[in-house]
């Protein structure tokens, strides 16, 4: 998972908010560092100046996840094991009102979700603060139909996904003007938040329109989490080089911002926990087990998808999910996922897929390929769709998206 600097607090005292300048530069160190867990939870710990006693034996408290920044949090620092997606919609009033509700909005979020992380900032929530450290991490993303109402200057290809066979999208789960992903330790933090940020966007005008819940299961920092399959996911991700040139937005006014592409994606996990152990490997292209490739020994192999067996039979099929989603296929170009669980229900449980791409040609181009013949399809149905504009940070004295007025 790619970790990047631009989050980490300028060298001002009063970078973040509330935090000595020791401890501001001990969360940019653990920032850098690409176990953000790890790292900082052994920087805080002979820090001393977290104003919380640890308990003899417990784990250290980790250091915030600057809010401040190029770029948005919520895609660039290491995931946290719990997420909140919350859509909502700025109803059409005029323009000229809707650009100033939503220039507003921005504005009371960026405040917002400053103070959240911060963590023990004087404008925190005390609920916040009884919490402990939060991991709090978010990003803030514009809908296309919002974008075109309000003339946005946003990236050209941002656009609702055309309908792809298997599709059983719901409405009221899908779309929305506004998206924002809120990521943190645990449940209790992204409920307070999620309640902060819901009051700021009634008191614009705008209304909610549906959220969901995700986690992840418990990993070590640094490795890569498993779905609901049980497989890693997430282990053929690009590095910094790759997602300059296919995540983030060209040089000029996009540079810091991505495109986000929701799915959610119910999984009949039963069904395919049922398959002979080879047979899950056969359709995924990787091993459950250590995630290698079929043709690799270790998880970050490259898969050969030119490998037969001597009877001539790929070695990788040719409906493998790794093989369809092969970048081979798209002249190199590559999407970051940070997916989550979900699990609602009795039979409705499986993957929030949450992908960030300059393009989102990319993944209609994917999954055209995935519907027609991805060996997971008699497991998978898509229930939920959103595409948002993944607007660039803001830097300290600057609210998310003042980009757009200027
Ligand atoms: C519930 C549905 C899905 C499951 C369980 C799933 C699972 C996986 C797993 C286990 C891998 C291999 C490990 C890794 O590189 O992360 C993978 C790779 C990948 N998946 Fe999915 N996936 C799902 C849906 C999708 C969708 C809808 C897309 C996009 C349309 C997609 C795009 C990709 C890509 C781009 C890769 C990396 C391929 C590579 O570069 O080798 N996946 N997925």
């Amino acid at each position: 998972m790619p970790t990047e600097p631009e989050n980490a607090p300028s060298s001002s005292p009063s970078a973040a908010p509330g935090l000595g300048r020791r401890r501001a530069l001990l969360a940019a160190g653990a920032v850098l560092a690409a176990g953000v867990g790890a790292a900082a939870g052994e920087l805080a710990a002979g820090d001393g100046t977290s104003g919380r006693a640890a308990a003899p034996g417990a784990p250290p408290p980790e250091a915030p996840v600057p809010f401040h920044g190029a770029r948005q949090s919520g895609v660039t620092a290491p995931q946290p094991p719990a997420t909140k997606l919350l859509a909502f919609d700025l109803p059409p009033t005029s323009a000229a009102a809707d650009r100033e509700a939503l220039r507003t909005l921005l504005a009371t979020w960026t405040r917002t979700l400053a103070a959240a992380t911060a963590g023990d900032g004087p404008s925190t929530d005390p609920r916040l603060r009884a919490a402990g450290t939060t991991r709090l991490t978010s990003l803030v993303g514009l809908g296309p139909g919002l974008a075109a109402r309000l003339g946005l200057a946003v990236p050209a290809g941002l656009a609702e996904l055309p309908p792809f066979p298997g599709d059983r999208l719901d409405p009221a789960r899908s779309g929305g003007d506004l998206l924002l992903q809120l990521c943190a330790a645990d449940h209790w933090t992204l409920a307070v938040v999620t309640e902060l940020a819901t009051t700021a966007a009634r008191a614009a005008g705008a209304t909610p329109r549906w959220s969901q819940s995700g986690f992840l299961p418990g990993t070590e920092p640094g490795a890569t989490p498993r779905n609901l399959f049980g497989f890693k996911d997430g282990t053929a991700n690009p590095d910094e080089d790759a997602a300059r040139q296919w995540v983030w937005g060209p040089p000029g006014p996009h540079q810091d911002a991505t495109v986000l592409v929701y799915r959610r994606i119910r999984m009949d996990t039963a069904a395919f926990a049922a398959l002979p152990e080879e047979k899950q490997n056969l359709a995924m292209g990787r091993r459950a087990g250590d995630g290698a490739p079929l043709t690799g020994t270790a998880e970050h192999d490259e898969p050969d998808l030119y490998a037969k067996h001597p009877d001539g039979a790929y070695v990788i099929p040719a409906a493998a999910h790794v093989r369809l989603t092969g970048p081979r296929l798209d002249g190199g170009a590559r999407m970051l996922r940070r997916g989550y669980s979900y699990d609602d229900a009795p039979g409705d449980r499986g993957l929030l897929f949450c992908a960030f791409m300059r393009d989102p040609g990319l993944f209609t181009r994917v999954q055209d390929r995935l519907a027609a013949r991805d060996a997971l399809n008699p497991f998978l149905e898509h229930t939920a769709s959103a595409v948002a504009y993944v607007l660039p940070g803001a830097v300290e004295g600057t609210a998310l998206g003042d980009h757009l007025w200027s």
